[in-house]
């Protein structure tokens, strides 16, 4: 598995070097908005069979490939893999996104907990990454992923998805040593988790913390980023001869860009509410930026997609370094064609950003 793919523009992005064009690939492009996936999910049963089901998730995985012409493939999964290795319960209730059977609620949960051997407690998603990778036949990387151990913790201490943070934030300020006990055990679990998938094949991983904004600018200078800093740090940089980039995603973490650059990851990713070009003038000399089109952007007609994506690209400006993307998950109710007119516009309005 050594073999280069033969489109590498976005490993390329991703390292600052030249490419011929902005490669581009989209949050959560498989999933919900494409009728095969809704039948395949239908064929699993539901999502987390779907997950756990190597051959299907092979199937998900290549179905926005099939359709659009995206520089990068992502693992069909779910962030929450990790906390229902160490025994939480995940299932999810339709229309009520993820809850845990077993939260974190009592001290000694918390004192229990373990780092979950990757290839053992989550063979399911090795072998989905190692499916994946033949499958894919080298024509373009396969990203693997996971949560930050905040976002990963938000889940944990509060059973499912929340509005408020009420739990994890009352045990932040009352309990910090207990929130720092699952934090690292946490940025543990997915330290090895990451390098168990670039093992099996990925050839970048993303850091998901999706609800680092929500955090103040000190609790988020405690909570979160340290524990994306030290998975980094512990991240395999080269596998079989290839470079292995990261990218870091703290949705809201605009405020933050100096603090997040400075972890030595390669790339960060944007949400939409900040302006590119500037967050390249703030950072753009120490690593590549990915984003940052509004999803919603995509509820529009292909004209205005367009229009859109020439203004992200514009701000930007010339060269290398960016890795066109929507600034968060795409939703269940876009038009699949919207994503094409996107993805077909990324490619024709950045050659000349690149000549
Ligand atoms: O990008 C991709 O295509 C890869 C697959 C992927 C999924 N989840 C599939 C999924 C990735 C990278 C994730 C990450 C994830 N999961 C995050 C971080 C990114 C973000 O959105 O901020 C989070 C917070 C989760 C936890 C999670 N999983 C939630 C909150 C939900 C419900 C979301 C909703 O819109 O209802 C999920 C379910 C989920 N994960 C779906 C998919 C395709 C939909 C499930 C279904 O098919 O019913």
């Amino acid at each position: 598995m050594s073999n280069k793919p033969k489109n590498d523009t976005f490993l390329r992005a991703l390292l600052r070097q030249p490419t011929e064009y902005t490669p581009v690939w989209m949050m959560r492009q498989a999933g919900r908005y494409l009728p095969e996936y809704n039948q395949t999910r239908g064929r699993a049963g539901d999502f987390l069979s779907l997950c756990k089901n190597p051959n299907l998730a092979t199937e998900v995985t290549m179905q926005p490939l099939a359709r659009f012409p995206l520089d990068a493939a992502i693992l069909f999964s779910d962030i929450l893999t990790i906390p229902d290795a160490m025994g939480l319960g995940l299932y999810f209730s339709t229309g009520e996104g993820p809850k845990f059977e077993r939260p974190l609620r009592d001290e000694w949960e918390i004192r229990d907990l373990a780092v979950p051997d990757p290839n053992v407690h989550l063979r399911y998603v090795m072998d989905a990454v190692s499916q994946i990778r033949k499958t894919l036949n080298n024509e373009v990387p396969l990203i693997g992923f996971a949560g930050s151990p905040f976002t990963l913790a938000c889940y944990m201490v509060e059973g499912g998805s929340s509005s408020d943070f009420a739990l994890v934030k009352t045990m932040l300020y009352q309990r910090p040593e207990l929130l720092h006990h699952i934090l690292d055990i946490n940025a543990r679990a997915v330290t090895s988790y990451l390098n168990a998938q670039i093992e099996a094949g990925a050839q970048a991983v993303m850091i998901f913390d999706s609800w680092g904004g929500a955090l103040s600018h000190a609790a988020y200078h405690e909570f979160s980023l340290p524990y994306m800093e030290q998975i980094v740090s512990g991240l395999i940089r080269e596998h079989n001869g290839a470079t292995i980039p990261n990218i870091i995603f703290t949705k809201g973490g605009g405020l933050w860009l100096e603090s997040i650059a400075a972890t030595g990851c390669n790339a960060v990713g944007l949400d939409w509410a900040i302006d590119i070009g500037q967050a390249r003038a703030r950072i753009g000399d120490k690593v590549a930026l990915q984003g940052n089109l509004d999803p919603n952007v995509l509820f529009s007609n292909p004209d205005a997609i367009r229009a859109e994506v020439g203004k992200v690209l514009a701000s930007y400006g010339k060269g290398s370094g960016h890795v066109f993307n929507l600034g968060h998950g795409i939703s269940q109710f876009t038009k699949p064609e919207n994503a094409g007119a996107m993805v077909e516009a990324v490619h024709e309005l950045s050659k000349p950003y690149h000549a």
